[in-house]
């Protein structure tokens, strides 16, 4: 098990260049299923999620390697394998989006249920919904999706709710149906619009990504393509919070603005001082943290997976905020551990009233998942004391480099401080 030990009360101060999005790359890796070609992936993060991706192509028999850091080439001219191996998709949601390609390609798929942070019951019934609609029958039983249709053709697809997922998967498969496809009530998330750029340079037919009605005209074949990953928002909007909660100055490189304006416009209202330009901004907090409410829902509004690290300086703020997730039942779990230093979080079901304390103390705490992970890290920067971390290995599937980076920005941290070596770089 992952271990960090903290000491908080440094400054963040510097600068930190974000890397590229975590899951911008997975949907990418497997949208390149479709090609009959190679694709070569830039600013590919290296973290494990990566990694598993990679072995899930690997075993369906498609040609994938890591040609240099952050640069991933998949070879998908032949799929020589239609089935998902259960111990890939349990570790990782986004692996299950390898079904419509694999379908489109090969006519047959068959994928493990999906896995990834217990954060709440994650169907994959609008997944379901779309494959089905695209003319492929699908079996569910003893824990695989099994999906069979030659020939797909286009449909008329309707999702109860904007899922990022189940959008960039019927976006991808629909690709190479027969007709015409329009997804209504899409998902807007930057990570469909920078799949459908992805397709499009494959020789795919969208129109419509980042808005609620996505129009997919099918093409015979798409050939392999060179395509350069997003930086990661969520990342970004982890390190601003971190900067915020220890009051440093910090410039974050490799950004999107347009992508984390939602998140920036709030940190904005809590004091922060976020001056932003063409690919980085600049975030300093010389006060604590003002108390503001957040509300989490599907893009543009504020992104569910900073709900937690946000949530975390709110724990410090003058004053009362509201949190209220609308994406995730159980996106809650850091509650406990944050209470554990100090925090005073009173969760009742998808709403969280946080009542600011003036400091937090560092204590013993567990990773629940990714971002609640990300956010234990942020209050243990800004805690009084010492905060040893289990369970990191959550954290390490999703952020390329965490410790270091901070490390580099005058964070005190020790990473599996039983080990010998240090990993603490005193600045
Ligand atoms: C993607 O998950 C991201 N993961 C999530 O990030 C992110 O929180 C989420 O989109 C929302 O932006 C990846 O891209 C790998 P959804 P996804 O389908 O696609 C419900 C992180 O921390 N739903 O938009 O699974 C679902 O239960 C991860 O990096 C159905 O009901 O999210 C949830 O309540 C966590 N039926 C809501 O929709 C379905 O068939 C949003 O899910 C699919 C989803």
């Amino acid at each position: 098990m992952g271990k960090l030990s903290l000491t908080g009360g440094a400054r963040l101060v510097g600068t930190v260049r974000s890397s590229g999005s975590k899951n911008s790359t997975l949907a990418i890796m497997a949208g390149a299923l479709l090609g009959k070609g190679r694709t070569v992936q830039h600013n590919v993060p290296e973290i494990g999620d990566v990694r598993t991706m990679m072995d899930m192509l690997r075993a369906l028999g498609v040609g994938c390697e890591e040609l240099s850091q952050g640069v991933v080439s998949i070879d998908a001219t032949d799929i020589e394998n239609t089935e998902a191996p259960y111990e890939l998709v349990k570790k990782m949601r986004a692996s299950f989006c390898v079904l419509g390609p694999l379908l489109a390609r090969r006519g047959y798929a068959k994928v493990a249920m999906p896995g990834g942070c217990d954060i709440g019951a994650r169907p994959i019934d609008l997944h379901v919904k779309g494959i089905q609609a695209l003319g492929a029958v699908v079996n569910i039983e003893h824990g695989f999706v099994e999906a069979e249709g030659d020939g797909l053709r286009g449909a008329q697809i309707y999702f109860n709710l904007p899922s990022a997922g189940a959008t960039q998967h019927i976006m991808a498969t629909a690709c190479l149906a027969q007709g015409v496809t329009t997804i209504h009530n899409a998902a807007m998330e930057p990570e469909v619009v920078e799949l459908c750029n992805l397709l499009t340079k494959m020789g795919a037919n969208i129109r419509g990504a980042g808005t609620p009605t996505v129009r997919i005209e099918g093409v015979k074949e798409l050939h392999g393509t060179e395509f350069e990953v997003v930086p990661d928002r969520m990342e970004a909007g982890t390190f601003a919070v971190a900067t915020t909660m220890t009051m440093g100055d910090v410039t974050v490189e490799n950004i999107r603005p347009d992508h984390i304006e939602p998140f920036v416009l709030k940190l904005r209202e809590v004091g922060a001082i976020v001056d932003m330009y063409d690919n980085a901004m600049r975030v300093r907090c010389n006060a604590r943290p003002m108390a503001t409410d957040i509300t989490t829902m599907p893009h543009p509004g504020f992104p569910t997976d900073l709900q937690q690290p946000f949530a975390a300086m709110l724990s410090i703020a003058q004053g009362v905020s509201i949190v209220t997730e609308n994406v995730y039942e159980r996106r809650f779990k850091y509650v406990n551990e944050i209470g554990r230093m100090g925090a005073d979080i009173k969760q009742d079901g998808r709403t969280a009233v946080i009542t600011g304390t003036a400091k937090l103390l560092g204590a013993p705490v567990t990773a629940p998942d990714l971002r609640g992970g990300a956010a234990l890290i942020c209050a243990g920067l800004a805690a009084e004391g010492q905060t040893d971390i289990s369970g990191t290995e959550h954290v390490e599937r999703g952020y390329e480099n965490l410790t270091y980076k901070l490390c580099q920005l005058g964070a005190q941290i020790v990473s599996n401080p039983n080990d010998i070596e240090r990993e603490s770089i005193l600045v």
